[in-house]
């Protein structure tokens, strides 16, 4: 892939919810925050003719839903950048005519190609093998794929088919816009750059690591996908996993995209199999009215314990949990240390959102005659100590990446089967039953 000219990004599905809710914004903000290469160009494409202001009009639509406002700016970029494609997925002539406008953009020399999935995975089939037969897939393009990968091991193993019937995985960005987030990211660097928590990442000084992410909205109108889905296959099988391995797998002293996939993928393949017996599954109070099935047993709440039988883990217990219609919106990991005896675990604490920062909760002895001991904590919050830093979002760097060809924080295809395989048995256990199945009030704090 060419890194001198810009890029070109192929949007399929850019009038989709996904796309308006994530990936607009992110563009929009790319532009004003002037991160993309000068001449970057976007094509919409859709089934139905689609002008360019109508797509100018939901990029700002898409800014304003987000209660900011457009900078003029930043419109006349995307303004100059955007252009649209009637493609119809089934037509290979539509292909033909889009390969036609693509070429033409290489006048001054061939331009990076993204071809951008903001459709569900079921419409992949039919645009990758147009994308293959109009010689769309060459070595140079790229292809970006939004989850879920997969609704189980099978599934997911006929998508990774699927997808590298046309691409090779160097070209293939399966996002998982968790692990673009910042304090993930931080997650292997901190490791790597604080010698001090070397010696104690391991079952001997490690007693439980808990990755959970709540949130106080339900399903938004998402019915038919999250009917179909879930949260274990919509947060726990990609973010949380994804989460979890970053907390505890090795990390690599030369952090290539490369060694950082191995050492993740050794890491879940450590993973035993999931346990029915030691996860709990839920449902808000108002979700079956909401999706108009009253008999839904679609969980809104997962809570599982997992293990590991690599040696430096093995006997920690590894909590996932995730849920919708809670009473907070947080992400967080908690690495609890074990501790002597009776006394109060340690814990580090790394809090993804909001107001990122990491601390860690401590002891200390209250100020006074008496001897008496207070819980308080180290606390570091992103917010207070890089002022002077722009801000980048998930999607944001996802897209920079792509462009700049590194796989760092997208997931393998190794990893999605992998952990599909871990947490398969859950699917076959919950599958057509109700059991075990707890309703929780919208608003808790737990289930
Ligand atoms: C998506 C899920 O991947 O992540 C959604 O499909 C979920 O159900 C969302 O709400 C959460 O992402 P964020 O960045 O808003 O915490």
């Amino acid at each position: 892939m060419s890194d001198q000219q810009p890029p070109v990004i192929i949007i399929f599905g850019i009038t989709g919810d996904l796309s308006k809710r994530k990936l607009l914004p992110a563009l929009y903000h790319l532009f004003e925050k002037q991160l993309l290469p000068n001449g970057t160009k976007i094509i919409g494409t859709s089934r139905r003719e689609l002008s360019r202001s109508d797509l100018l009009n939901t990029i700002e639509e898409s800014i304003q839903a987000k209660k900011e406002s457009c900078r003029p700016e930043a419109m006349n970029q995307l303004n100059e950048a955007v252009s649209t494609a009637q493609v119809d997925p089934v037509k290979t002539a539509d292909f033909d005519k889009l390969k036609d406008l693509l070429d033409t953009l290489d006048s001054d020399g061939p331009r990076n190609r993204l071809f951008y999935m903001s459709i569900p995975p079921s419409a992949y089939g039919q645009i990758i093998s147009n994308l293959q037969s109009s010689g769309l897939n060459a070595q140079q393009n790229r292809i970006m794929l939004e989850k879920p990968f997969g609704y189980n091991f099978n599934s997911a193993e006929a998508s990774v088919k699927l997808v590298s019937s046309a691409f090779n995985e160097e070209q293939i960005y399966r996002i998982d816009h968790y692990l673009a987030k910042e304090t993930a990211q931080n997650l292997l660097s901190f490791r790597l750059h604080n010698p001090i928590f070397v010696p104690l990442w391991n079952n001997q000084h490690i007693e439980s690591v808990h990755v959970r992410q709540f949130e106080t909205l339900g399903i938004e109108g998402r019915v038919n996908f999250y009917e179909q889905t879930g949260a274990l296959r919509d947060m726990i099988q990609s973010h949380l996993m994804q989460l979890l391995a970053l907390t505890l797998m090795d990390v690599p002293e030369d952090m290539t995209s490369r060694s950082i996939h191995e050492a993740k993928q050794r890491f879940f393949k450590g993973l035993d199999i999931a346990n029915p017996a030691l996860a709990t599954r839920g449902q808000y109070q108002s979700y079956r009215q909401e999706v108009s099935n009253p008999n839904s047993i679609v969980e809104t709440y997962v809570k599982l314990e997992l293990s590991s039988h690599l040696q430096p883990w093995q006997g920690v217990k590894l909590f996932l949990e995730h849920g919708k219609g809670m009473n907070q919106n947080i992400a967080d990991i908690a690495v609890a240390f074990k501790s002597a005896g009776e006394r109060r675990r340690n814990s580090l604490i790394f809090q993804i959102q909001p107001n990122e920062g990491i601390s860690l909760d401590l002891l200390v002895k209250e100020p006074g005659l008496a001897n008496e001991m207070r819980h308080t904590s180290l606390d570091l919050k992103y917010k207070d100590v890089f002022t002077d830093i722009l801000k980048i979002d998930a999607y944001e760097r996802v897209l920079m990446d792509a462009i700049r060809g590194d796989q760092s924080l997208f997931a393998a295809d190794e990893e999605v089967l992998t952990t599909w395989r871990v947490l398969d048995p859950l699917l076959d256990a919950w599958s057509g039953t109700n059991d075990g199945l707890v309703f929780y009030p919208n608003g808790a704090s737990t289930v």
